[in-house]
């Protein structure tokens, strides 16, 4: 089985892409970065999901960076509850699990696990790059020895969710973004526009997976309570978006990724309008050496089975 660890803001989208990485990968650790809603929150979600998908094995929380990597001075890091509801979990206020978060510190549990098993461990990054950032700069020895990183995050040149132009865990930390997507690592980046275009669940796909009637499914109901209303009054979409679960699906199933192509990526740090933005190099101006995998089109279908696969199986 192939070994994970996954980065995550725990908050709407994300709790079911944790559900989608239990079900295929060894999950070594789950570890959390500020983003989406209060971090100690966050942390407490991804516990729960984990009690959700009551699986036999312990998998292990890490606390990790509550703030990017440049928060002084910058454009202040900003939580969005409007989207996931006040405690990201749709406002179903679940109660707390019984497991707790681990002592280890987040960056030094990614460190230490890629040195002990070199080539074999892949990163799941569904939030602000912070904390891998944070890891490759206090031992970019580790860079080499990773199998692969799949990122949520970027767009392909097109509109971005939090601003007009940058989609929001490249937003929150543009600096960290740059530092995972030059610094050598295999990446495959999935964009909000790849979310927007092939993983909107509309009222019909919700009233499907309702009908499964089972705790995975539940779980998905509850949990997009609230981005079901906000998608339809600020995004004008049909339904419910879903981009960290279509990046845990396409990394459990590449043939999920039905066109991709390696381009050369950087991300805007400084415009005042356009910080956060991803410039996807397609036609290669700049002459640079390509530096990322991005992911150009998906096959919904099949994309739709695994998450309903995945929701069926939480009974
Ligand atoms: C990304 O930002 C977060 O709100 C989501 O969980 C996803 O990772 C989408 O832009
Ligand atoms: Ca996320």
């Amino acid at each position: 089985m192939r070994r994970v660890i996954i980065d995550t803001d725990t908050a709407g989208d994300d709790t079911i892409a944790l559900l989608t990485t239990l079900h295929h990968f060894k999950v070594e650790g789950v570890t959390i970065t500020g983003g989406n809603v209060a971090f100690n929150q966050e942390v407490e979600n991804a516990l729960y999901t984990i009690q959700v998908a009551a699986l036999e094995e312990k998998v292990p929380v890490y606390k990790g960076l509550e703030r990017p990597l440049n928060a002084v001075g910058m454009t202040a890091h900003r939580t969005v509850e409007d989207v996931h509801g006040k405690d990201g979990m749709g406002g179903a206020f679940f109660d707390s699990a019984t497991q707790r978060p681990e002592t280890t510190h987040a960056v030094d549990f990614i460190i230490e696990t890629i040195r002990k098993n070199p080539g074999e461990i892949e990163l799941l990054a569904i939030a602000p790059l912070t904390n891998i950032a944070m890891a490759f700069q206090k031992d970019p020895g580790i860079i080499p020895l990773i199998a692969h990183v799949y990122v949520m995050g970027g767009t392909n040149n097109s509109l971005g969710n939090i601003t007009a132009a940058a989609e929001y865990n490249f937003w929150v930390d543009p600096e960290a973004a740059n530092i995972v997507l030059q610094s050598g690592v295999p990446v495959t980046m999935v964009g909000w526009d790849m979310c927007v275009a092939y993983s909107v669940m509309d009222e019909e796909d919700h009233r499907e997976i309702e009908d499964l009637n089972t705790t995975g499914s539940r779980f998905f109901t509850a949990v997009n309570k609230v981005v079901r209303q906000f998608n339809k009054e600020v995004h004008r979409l049909p339904g419910t978006t879903h981009p960290d679960t279509l990046l845990t699906a396409i990394a459990a199933d590449e043939s999920i990724m039905t066109e991709s192509h390696p381009y050369y990526v950087e991300v805007e740090t400084q415009g005042r309008l356009t910080r956060g933005y991803s410039m996807v190099d397609i036609n290669n101006r700049s002459g640079c050496q390509p530096n990322v995998r991005v992911c150009e089109a998906v096959d919904r279908e099949k994309y739709k089975q695994t998450l309903i696969r995945v929701l069926s199986s939480i009974e």
